[in-house]
């Protein structure tokens, strides 16, 4: 289908790499696991967030804005990644954080403050009610001092940053050409949405034979059906596309947040140990090592018995692993 992109900025090393995980594989005795390498989307831009910002940022150049505000975790890989690409555009930057920080700061909000964002942060259930207030607080208070702010909301999940995986779907359409493979099933950590719904539109408009499925690092299935059709909708409303949402199928995995967004059971943790050792791949403990150690687990249930091949996104998160250092159990 011919597809015409909206205003774009180049700013991820793409295309990433697909890579075969030979001994995981072997070991999990299902289908052959391909790593997109979105984790090297850039160093410290790393991830899926950047792919999405292409089209965002590029959207408040369009409008002319000079500040960007957006919003997260206190250890949010979006708003360390807008950070870093504000400071790149010479942007202003405004980060409403979620939680209290600890000192000294650590991964992501270490590179926030490095990267020069104007860094607030709020007690969780202060900025759980009053996030719309805080977002709109702050576009005023900069309007006063004659900048034009450019709002990105959570993980730039909506219609703009939904672009982002639709072009990396063009991607992957070639690096299935390219191994000669055709894997029924494409797997990532859903958190809000976005990336989710950037594939899911993609392999329908890039004619893959996939079917999306996101692993629910926070909440549950019935938010992200929802969550990943507002964007879609969103995304339909603002640009003419050539889809029927209808004929979509957005695909959940639930029963893996364990304790909570951020927090893993230790199950998690020695997974990531297992992939880094066995593959030199690092995962992280708050998405995509929940994400992965799902992927294994339903591989060991039959759910993915109907393909050879099957896609894992690797998403990024890196830095969010030296924060949850204590968490991780050594022997040697
Ligand atoms: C490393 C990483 N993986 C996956 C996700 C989930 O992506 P999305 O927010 O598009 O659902 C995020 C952000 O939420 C992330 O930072």
């Amino acid at each position: 289908m011919p597809i015409t992109y909206p205003p774009r900025l180049t700013l991820a090393l793409t295309p990433t790499p697909l890579q075969l995980l030979r001994r995981v594989s072997r070991d999990s005795g299902g289908p052959r696991i391909w790593v997109k390498r979105d984790d090297l989307t850039g160093s410290l831009l790393s991830g899926n967030k950047v792919r999405k910002l292409e089209f965002t940022l590029a959207q408040a150049q369009v409008e002319d804005c000079d500040a960007i505000i957006t919003c997260g975790g206190l250890q949010s890989n979006h708003c360390r990644a807008t950070a870093l690409l504000c400071a790149q555009l010479g942007l202003h930057c405004t980060l409403i954080l979620r939680g209290e920080p600890a000192s000294p700061a650590d991964g992501n909000l270490l590179l926030d403050f490095l990267a020069g964002a104007d860094v607030k942060t709020y007690a969780p259930d202060h900025y759980q009610k009053h996030l719309h207030t805080l977002l709109q607080d702050t576009a005023a208070q900069l309007r006063e001092t004659g900048k034009k702010p450019f709002v990105i909301p959570t993980g730039a999940s909506d219609g703009i940053g939904l672009w982002g995986y639709v072009a990396a779907s063009e991607e992957l359409r070639e690096d299935f050409a390219h191994h000669a493979i055709q894997p029924k099933h494409i797997v990532c950590a859903t958190g809000s949405g976005g990336t989710q719904g950037g594939l899911t539109a993609g392999v329908a408009l890039h004619s893959i034979d996939a079917k999306v499925w996101g692993v629910a690092v926070c909440d549950d299935e019935a938010y992200f059906k929802a969550k990943v059709l507002a964007d879609l909708q969103d995304w339909q409303h603002r640009y003419e596309t050539p889809l029927a949402l209808d004929s979509l199928s957005i695909n959940v995995i639930d029963g893996y947040v364990g304790p909570g967004y951020a927090k893993a059971d230790s199950d998690v943790f020695e997974t990531i140990k297992y992939v880094a050792r066995s593959e030199g791949l690092v995962l992280d403990p708050v998405y995509t090592g929940k994400a992965f150690h799902a992927l294994l687990s339903e591989i060991k249930r039959g759910r993915f018995d109907d393909t050879n091949d099957i896609v894992f996104v690797h998403t990024g998160g890196v830095f969010g692993v030296f924060p949850q250092r204590n968490e991780f159990q050594f022997d040697n």
